[in-house]
């Protein structure tokens, strides 16, 4: 089958030929019919988790996916061939991802039933930033109109967490440019937009000067964004960077955690059509590596890929 892999730590992202891979015991092997890039792509490709995260080469890149059950291992009662699936390979040693014709998976893994009304697209985009907007919405828990910052609002973790935050009654200031980004930040509910490209305290201040109950870190400085909190205010960041210096504040690092619970949640939002992420563009699965570059240059929500 074809496969986007690293043969090393850093080693440039190459399509190869590698062996079908077979589920064993209680693993489910799965069609991939549709992926989706994120942060920990690019990260595995560049060699970063290097000394974090066990790999096994050649290891496939690629974590979301949806697709189709083709196989079933020994002992799985869970799923059978045919079922369509999504959900967020995250086993280690990395070696199985889902840029690729197929991949297998533990049935108890991160991976959920496609429910009635959601597309492969969609299903296969909403995994790993669906499940980190829901953790660090659930990390400051925000109240009925509290002002809640989203910095990184523009990328698809930030596009999920303002349609998170609005339906649980906060006010959102999200971060975006000028023209486009503002259009799509506030398209997704945010009611008032800060440019990162300018000094994003003065402009939370201007809206709020006594502060504000919430911010979430996806992108920007954890010192500004800790710094425009009120007292009593709460900061959750998905890059594990906390600010420095002694604030009145909680300040966590979060991580997605995207359980076959959390996928079922993150499918019924999305089924119910209150949740949804933008796809940017698409791609061809011999075209991911140019999509992990147009990745690190900037996104306005997910770039999706899809493998006929
Ligand atoms: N810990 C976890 O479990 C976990 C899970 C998922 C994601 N993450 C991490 O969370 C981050 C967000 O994920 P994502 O998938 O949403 O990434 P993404 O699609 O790359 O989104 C990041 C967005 O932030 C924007 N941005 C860049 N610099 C900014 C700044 N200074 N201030 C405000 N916005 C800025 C980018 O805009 P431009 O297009 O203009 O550059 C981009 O749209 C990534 O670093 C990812 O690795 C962590």
């Amino acid at each position: 089958m074809r496969a986007i892999v690293i043969d090393d730590f850093g080693a440039a992202p190459t399509v190869a030929e590698i062996p079908d891979p077979v589920p064993g015991p209680g693993e489910v092997r799965v069609k991939v019919r549709v992926a989706s890039l994120n942060g920990f792509d690019l990260a595995m490709a560049r060699g970063w988790l290097r000394g974090m995260m066990d790999h096994e080469f050649p290891a496939t890149l690629g974590r979301d996916f949806a697709g189709t059950v083709d196989a079933v291992g020994e002992g799985v009662s869970a799923y059978a061939p045919g079922d369509e699936v999504f959900g967020v390979v995250l086993t280690q040693p990395l070696h199985h991802g889902s840029f690729a014709d197929h991949l297998v998976i533990p049935a108890d893994h991160n991976i959920a039933p496609i429910p009635a009304g959601v597309d492969l697209l969609r299903a296969g985009t909403i995994g790993l930033a669906g499940a980190a907007a829901l953790a660090s919405l659930g990390a400051v828990a925000p109240h009925r109109g509290d002002l809640v910052l989203v910095s990184g609002a523009t990328g698809g973790v930030g596009a999920a967490a303002i349609q998170l935050a609005v339906q649980a009654g906060a006010e959102v200031i999200a971060t975006a440019a000028p023209g486009g980004e503002a259009a799509f930040v506030r398209e997704l509910g945010a009611v008032h937009v800060v440019d990162y490209t300018g000094d994003v305290a003065a402009q939370v201040r201007q809206l709020a000067p006594g502060g504000i109950a919430a911010a979430l870190h996806y992108a920007g400085d954890p010192d500004v964004l800790a710094g425009v909190l009120m007292e009593g205010g709460r900061y959750a960041t998905l890059l594990s960077a906390l600010p420095s210096g002694d604030l009145p504040i909680t300040a966590v690092p979060i991580y997605a955690t995207p359980h076959r619970e959390v996928l079922e949640h993150l499918g019924a939002l999305v089924a119910g059509g209150e949740l949804r992420l933008p796809v940017q563009r698409t791609y061809s699965l011999d075209a991911v590596p140019k999509a992990l570059e147009d990745f690190a240059a900037g996104t306005l929500g997910k770039l999706a890929v899809v493998i006929d």
